[in-house]
């Protein structure tokens, strides 16, 4: 059975950049499209022409410099917007208007002071608009997650009839379970009668922790797009992490997902924007924190020795990682120090190892970690260290 492509969307210059402290120069945006380009992604949203003449001229840049994704520029459904957007993207070699408008009852009623059927036109005019710019627009209905299905399949139909080639369906303040954002999905593809002339995207923040969860459900559904930053960066509690879906799709093949992502760049791309950002995924981040690989207690660290996909269902290699890492703690075992010794030069025997390991333990209760030098000097000082080194 063939498999399904996913078109990945990388948002981490626009949705990612508006985290307060991880603002971006435009040499440093430059440097972290080009990489997206050479990542595999099949979208970049460089940013946000309107909002300043620096994310404008950032979006420029970009455009001229991106050699094989489409590049995107966000709008509101307001006619300069687009209009900026169009202007910046001029460059493009596959330009994207990204625009939309709210469609919850909370976002008419109170952001706009509305009502459905004029969002519902300001909707159609922004899309006809933006497709005087580019063949390639995509619309989003923001806060798709809180609205009413009925109406945004009204909405949709509508952005697909003045034009749009991609819809997107934000849950963003990261409400929807993802059997909601699924059954949303479907809902779409089964009542928005013109729907095989565009795409459904997802995009999903990540309030309760599920922005991953609800974009998988979301492919599984019917969407074809994810929208997604690097190391979940975004708004609040961020948007969905591109590492997870890429590697979520790739690990369960039978799902008949593919995306063109090298996922062999993922560990240092997550490192490149966490540089330039400067905020460090957590620790137990999944696929790219420091501990993804890191083995600690004495049953795993056995058990990976032994044989890696004991407890590993990704090869770090896949991700780019160079090897597993088994981290001594006073929770190691055995297995451990013999083989962190051995890698230090010493084959240890099982009475050289019971004297060490017991040396081990009194070193490791005082310490959080027991590093490789440390295990030089735990052997030195152990009674048997003569007998190690005279063998
Ligand atoms: O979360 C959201 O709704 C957005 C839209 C502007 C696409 O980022
Ligand atoms: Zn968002």
């Amino acid at each position: 059975m063939s498999h399904h492509k996913v078109e990945i969307f990388d948002t981490t210059l626009r949705d990612g950049e508006q985290v307060p402290g991880c603002k971006l120069n435009k040499e440093q945006k430059l440097i972290i499209a080009e990489k997206l380009d050479n990542l595999g992604v099949d979208v970049i949203e460089a940013g946000f022409p309107v909002s300043s003449p620096g994310d404008f001229d950032s979006v420029v840049e970009i455009s001229k410099l991106v050699k094989n994704a489409s590049v995107c520029g966000l709008s509101r459904a307001v006619k300069n917007d687009i209009k900026v957007a169009g202007e910046a993207l001029a460059y493009a070699k596959k330009p994207r208007i990204h625009t939309g408008i709210g469609t919850s009852d909370s976002h008419i009623k109170f952001k706009f002071k509305s009502n459905r059927e004029e969002i519902i036109e300001r909707a159609y005019e922004a899309v006809k608009y933006a497709k005087s710019f580019t063949e390639d627009v995509e619309f989003y209905a923001e806060d798709a997650g809180r609205t009413d299905n009925e109406y945004l399949a009204r909405v949709c139909e509508v952005a697909i009839k003045a034009g749009a080639t991609v819809l997107n369906i934000p849950d963003t303040t990261g409400y929807c379970l993802p059997s909601e954002y699924g059954a949303k999905i479907k809902y779409l593809k089964e009542h928005v009668k013109n729907i095989d002339k565009a795409i459904i995207s997802c995009h999903c923040h990540n309030d309760l922790g599920l922005a991953t969860a609800n974009s998988i459900e979301g492919i599984i559904n019917g969407a074809r797009q994810i929208e997604c930053t690097i190391n979940g960066i975004g708004e609040r509690a961020g948007n969905t992490a591109l590492e997870e879906v890429v590697m979520i799709l790739k690990q369960h093949p039978y799902l008949n997902f593919d995306t063109n992502i090298n996922t062999k760049h993922l560990y240092a791309m997550s490192q490149l924007v966490s540089k330039h950002m400067g905020i460090s995924p957590q620790p137990n981040k999944a696929i790219v924190g420091a501990n993804a690989f890191a083995h600690s207690s004495g049953i795993h660290q056995d058990g990976v020795i032994k044989r890696r996909d004991t407890y590993e269902i990704i090869d770090p290699a896949d991700v780019g990682v160079t090897e597993s890492a088994i981290v001594l703690t006073a929770r190691s075992g055995r297995a451990a120090l013999a083989y962190k010794a051995k890698n230090a030069g010493y084959n240890l025997t099982k009475l050289q190892l019971d004297e060490v390991y017991h040396n081990f333990l009194n070193f490791a209760d005082q310490n959080k970690e027991v590093k490789d030098d440390d295990i030089h000097q735990i052997i030195e000082t152990s009674k048997v260290y003569r007998e190690i080194i005279s063998a």
